[in-house]
């Protein structure tokens, strides 16, 4: 039970690899609370997650909006008296778009949420994780954040520019991050998923990625959430500023 009363917020629990890493969290002995924009679907995933462990609740709240945010850990804290792991997950994803016909307001959307959320929700929880002298915050960045494309991007065609931006920022941020909390024990860092295949991804889109990844597979979200936990967890705890790559191989840096 390696996360035996700790106290965690997954964001972007309600779906996808936010729910994953959430059940991994209530199976490892942590009180989960997972946040995302629609009651319905995190009630649903409360359900879920209950069958891997009683400890797991829901709040609604936007990761883009400080009010939200700030109401959100305030309600953590009276309830658990204590935030030990914070995971960034919430994000929104991009269509493929020519930077040309990228519209402003697209480039907000996605830099608002995805950035800015990992922003929001590190500095509601860092007083917290200071008062403790303990903490670990692992934010979700992506492959596209160190390459600037997505992973079957061609020369010439789109990239998805802000949503690669949006990655990147976060891993300059998870740097920022770890170098001014090291002082106070607070871990930071990140994971770069690649390559993976959550529920849903077309058998089309699976066919043009794997002949890109050594490993010969698609990743699945237990890959990515393993990863996620090994840094959420005391195992790594001379791990800091890290950004560590889960792709099979599709980058090597
Ligand atoms: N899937 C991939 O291939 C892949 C690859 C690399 C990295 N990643 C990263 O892994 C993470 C999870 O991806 P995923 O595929 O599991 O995504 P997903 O299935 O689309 O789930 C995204 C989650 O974020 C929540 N969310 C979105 N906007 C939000 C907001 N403004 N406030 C609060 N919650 C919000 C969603 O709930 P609501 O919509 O109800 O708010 C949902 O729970 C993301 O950071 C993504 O960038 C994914």
């Amino acid at each position: 039970m390696r996360f035996k009363e700790k106290i965690a917020i997954v964001t972007g629990g309600s779906k996808g690899l936010g729910k994953v890493i959430a059940k991994q969290l209530v199976q490892e002995g942590a009180s989960v609370v997972i946040n995302g924009r629609d009651m319905r679907a995190l009630e649903k995933a409360v359900q879920e997650i209950k069958e891997f462990g009683e400890q797991v609740s829901a709040i609604r709240a936007d990761v883009s909006k400080s009010k939200d945010v700030n109401s959100m850990v305030a309600q953590v804290i009276k309830k658990y008296e204590r935030i030990d792991i914070l995971i960034n997950n919430a994000a929104v994803f991009a269509e493929s778009v020519h930077i040309m016909d990228l519209e402003e307001e697209e480039w907000d959307r996605v830099i608002t949420t995805n950035l800015k959320g990992v922003f929001l929700c590190s500095k509601a929880v860092i007083n917290q994780m200071i008062k403790q002298q303990y903490g670990k915050i692992v934010n979700m960045t992506s492959f596209t954040g160190k390459t600037g494309r997505v992973v079957y991007s061609t020369f010439g065609g789109p990239t998805k520019a802000h949503y690669c931006a949006s990655k990147a920022g976060i891993i300059s941020l998870t740097q920022s991050l770890a170098y001014e909390l090291a002082p106070h024990k607070i871990n930071v860092n990140g994971v770069a998923a690649g390559s993976v295949a959550p529920e849903g991804t077309s058998e089309d889109k699976m066919k043009m990625i794997i002949p890109l990844v050594p490993l010969g597979r698609m990743g699945t979200s237990e890959d990515v959430s393993a990863a996620t936990l090994f840094l959420a967890s005391d195992e790594s705890s001379f791990i800091t500023g890290e950004i560590l790559d889960v792709n099979g191989g599709t980058l090597m840096d």
